[in-house]
């Protein structure tokens, strides 16, 4: 059971994972005061924070999409919370938000869009979707295999990484549009729980044998469309394996995020020149605009019973480190969230 704070614990960055793997002596806990709101802003009681593997890189660099954190800046991420205090009439006490909030237990906002912070006003399901289903995570999965990929029913749909955030979703989705859908994941636990509970029609545990021979035996018309969330071997074997107008979503390479920064070769890229197919990547926030339409599309898929979520939620902001570590040692099984504090209803 997690309590109300009553002061602010903060993780601070305390180095960079350079050509290594994120470690728990990264970050360094603080403790600091409530903070209070000045002119235009608004104080966040933050009850659930987002763990993305993007992270690795906001240590090191800014992923090319952020400043560069400082050593001794709060650690940046995601959460959902509930304003407290406010001097921002846009945004009242009582306001559920998501938004950049950070490794905290208390976060401090104006309206800018710096922020990306809205309210949520979905009540159906829990505070914790608005990161997992009803957020970033699932957003990503709607817009990179319907904007992408776009699957036509009949087709096969292969999906990498597919019992993680996204992955958990894009089967799904793929599947309520009538398609076949192949799920890669990397234990035999998680390809249960693809084949159980998401609804893909096979799973291929990539650690347990040859991975082009498991794409041969569960794709035997080829792939239609491929929403790979790993990159690197799993990537090969699938573009060696794609359909003439193939589609190919290059959603996230994270097998490729730890190392010395080159990406492993890929043979097979020519089988896209050769067969006409389209690789393309893409980055959530572009679709900023259009995220309310993805929203009714999932809620009224949720209602009707066609779109479950799976959360990994650990409790207490002390487990962060260790929250964003699972996702690259292959430990989450859906969307990794951390509980902050209490949930409002
Ligand atoms: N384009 C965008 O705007 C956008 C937005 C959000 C996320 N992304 C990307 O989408 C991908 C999924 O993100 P997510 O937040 O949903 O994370 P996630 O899939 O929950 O990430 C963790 C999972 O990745 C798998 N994994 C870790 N190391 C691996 C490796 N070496 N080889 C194969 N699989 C490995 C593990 O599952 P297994 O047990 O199966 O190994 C792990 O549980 C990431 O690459 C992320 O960077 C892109």
């Amino acid at each position: 059971m997690i309590d109300t704070p009553k002061t602010n614990l903060q993780w601070l960055l305390a180095d960079r994972p350079i050509d290594r793997a994120v470690r728990e002596s990264d970050f360094k806990l603080h403790e600091a005061p409530i903070p209070e709101p000045k002119e235009g802003e608004f104080v966040i009681r933050v009850i659930y924070s987002s763990l993305a593997p993007v992270m690795r890189f906001y240590m090191l660099d800014g992923a090319g999409i952020e400043e560069p954190l400082e050593i001794g800046d709060v650690m940046r991420g995601r959460g959902v919370g509930q304003v407290v205090t406010s001097k921002n009439p846009d945004y009242m006490p009582g306001d559920i938000v998501h938004g950049k909030m950070g490794w905290q237990q208390y976060a401090v906002a104006d309206g800018s869009p710096y922020y990306l912070m809205y309210k949520v006003s979905q009540r159906e399901v829990p505070v914790s979707t608005a990161l997992g289903v009803l957020g970033m995570t699932g957003f990503t999965a709607y817009f990179g295999l319907f904007d992408i990929g776009k699957p036509v029913a009949g087709e096969t749909v292969l999906v990498s990484g597919a019992a993680g955030g996204v992955g958990s979703n894009v089967g799904q989705i793929a599947k309520i549009r009538g398609c076949k859908t192949i799920g890669i994941a990397g234990s035999k636990e998680k390809c249960e729980l693809l084949v159980d509970s998401l609804g893909y029609d096979a799973a291929i545990n990539y650690r347990d044998g040859d991975i082009g021979a498991q794409m041969d035996a569960t794709c035997p018309d080829g792939i239609d469309v491929f929403f790979d969330n790993v990159g690197g071997e799993i990537l090969d074997e699938g573009l060696a394996r794609i359909n003439k107008y193939a589609r190919i979503v290059a959603c996230g390479q994270i097998s490729q995020y730890i190392g010395d920064g080159s990406p492993r070769p890929i043979k097979n890229a020519y089988k896209i020149g050769r067969l006409n197919a389209l690789m393309q990547g893409f980055l959530i926030y572009d679709y900023a605009p259009r995220l309310a339409e993805a929203e009714s599309g999932m809620v009224q898929w949720i209602r009707e019973g066609r779109l479950t979520y799976q959360e990994d939620i650990l409790d207490g902001i002390e487990r962060m480190p260790e929250a964003l570590i699972r996702l690259y040692d292959s430990k989450n099984k859906g969307k990794q969230l951390v509980q902050v504090s209490p949930d409002p209803f």
